[in-house]
């Protein structure tokens, strides 16, 4: 089938950036600034190499994980990508029903452009991420809306108090709601097969997208209003209302988008059940250190927590790194992003297994059998 020629995560970035207009590939593949952030999230994974043992019995392996009382078929799921439904039709969903298939989680974003009322329908693992303004009214009633819809798990992303310095967007006018400049016309129809598969067929199917999900009300007559507040107040966001989202919601609170071991105690102390070491891909604070370098130090700290990493994991080796410096699950973006543009679920769905088959034959390379069994002492740096 087409989809053999995809052999690691890598390759459909490619055939991906072909579809796509150049503000979406912009959009998807940039960071803020210089890119030092994103450059940072590779660099820091290949700084660690292997000490595997050798002539143990490695048949029968598992790479089966529990997170949060869930078992999942491998230790890696698909964290938050806003605007997902424009870059590839019914984005959102697409991600998410590769994710059931493959038993893996997968988090709404925010700034998604389908309801989360519709991916729950599609979904299982049902974690939602909130980008939130620092007013409690504001909060309570959205954290009310998603437990509603039936999610057990509540992402706040802390790491965007003010919109980021991305120029790459400001370059190809990149903006959502998407403005047609002529700029954007010409990279539009110059990309046909997104023109007609994604856009023309979303907005035939199911109107202009609108983001859904930054508050308790959906839909887009109170959405601009409604959208400015929210962000115009993210700077006041504070630990004291993670406190509040922690005393009404009863599911699991995580903080997505820290890397201080600091961050990472108060997290603890204010009785979120998980942290998610982030430099956001590289797109908020250029220059943050990858995730992966306070991992040692956070993780030994971490006292119950769960410790969760992302940034830059492509294969298998990234996963068993960061999982041997502590981490006990990752995320991995912008490649299922590409592969939902490539080759729709499907593709998502190939990626995954990619990465599985990845982790199981590297599990047996360094011998061990299963997740449980990775170790400090198999990493060492070079
Ligand atoms: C993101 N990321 C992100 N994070 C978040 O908390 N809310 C969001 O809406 C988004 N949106 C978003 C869009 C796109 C296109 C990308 C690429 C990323 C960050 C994301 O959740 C994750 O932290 C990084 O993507 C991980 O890095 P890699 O695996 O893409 O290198």
């Amino acid at each position: 089938r087409a989809l053999q020629k995809y052999l690691s995560l890598d390759d459909f970035e490619p055939v991906a950036r072909r579809r796509i207009p150049k503000f979406l590939y912009g959009y998807i593949s940039g960071g803020a600034e210089t890119d030092a952030a994103l450059r940072d999230n590779r660099k820091a994974f290949d700084e660690y190499g292997f000490v595997p043992r050798v002539l143990n019995d490695v048949s029968g392996r598992d790479h089966t994980t529990t997170l949060f009382g869930k078992t999942y078929a491998a230790p890696f799921g698909i964290p938050p990508m806003g605007s997902s439904a424009l870059c590839a039709y019914r984005g959102d969903i697409v991600l998410t029903q590769a994710a059931r298939c493959e038993n893996v989680p997968m988090i709404l974003s925010a700034s998604s452009l389908i309801t989360l009322e519709d991916v729950r329908a599609a979904n299982q693992a049902a974690w939602y991420q909130a980008y939130l303004a620092g007013l409690p009214e504001r909060i309570e009633p959205l954290v009310d809306r998603v437990a509603a819809a039936g999610y057990d798990t509540f992402v706040v992303t802390a790491d965007v108090p003010v919109p980021p310095n991305r120029e790459n967007n400001i370059r190809n006018g990149f903006q959502v709601p998407l403005a047609i400049t002529p700029r954007v016309f010409w990279d539009t129809v110059t990309h046909p097969h997104w023109l007609f598969g994604t856009w023309a067929r979303t907005v035939m199917n199911h109107g202009m997208p609108h983001f859904e999900n930054m508050d308790a009300q959906r839909g887009p007559p109170v959405l601009a209003k409604n959208l400015m507040r929210n962000i115009g107040a993210r700077d006041q966001l504070a630990w004291k209302h993670v406190e509040l989202i922690r005393k009404k919601w009863k599911g699991k609170l995580v903080i997505k988008g820290l890397v201080s071991p600091p961050d990472a105690k108060v997290a603890r102390e204010s009785g979120v059940d998980g942290v998610m070491l982030s430099n956001h891909g590289g797109r908020q604070l250029d220059y943050t250190i990858s995730g992966l370098r306070t991992l040692p130090e956070i993780a030994a700290e971490a006292k119950g927590m769960t410790i969760m990493v992302d940034g830059g994991i492509r294969r298998g080796t990234d996963v068993i790194k960061a999982l041997a410096l502590g981490a006990h699950f990752v995320w991995v973006g912008r490649p299922f992003l590409y592969a939902a543009i490539a080759g729709g679920q499907a593709g998502v769905q190939r990626a995954i297994a990619l990465l599985k088959a990845e982790i199981d034959r590297d599990l047996a390379l360094l011998g061990i059998r299963s997740i449980s069994e990775i170790t400090p002492d198999l990493v060492r740096e070079f």
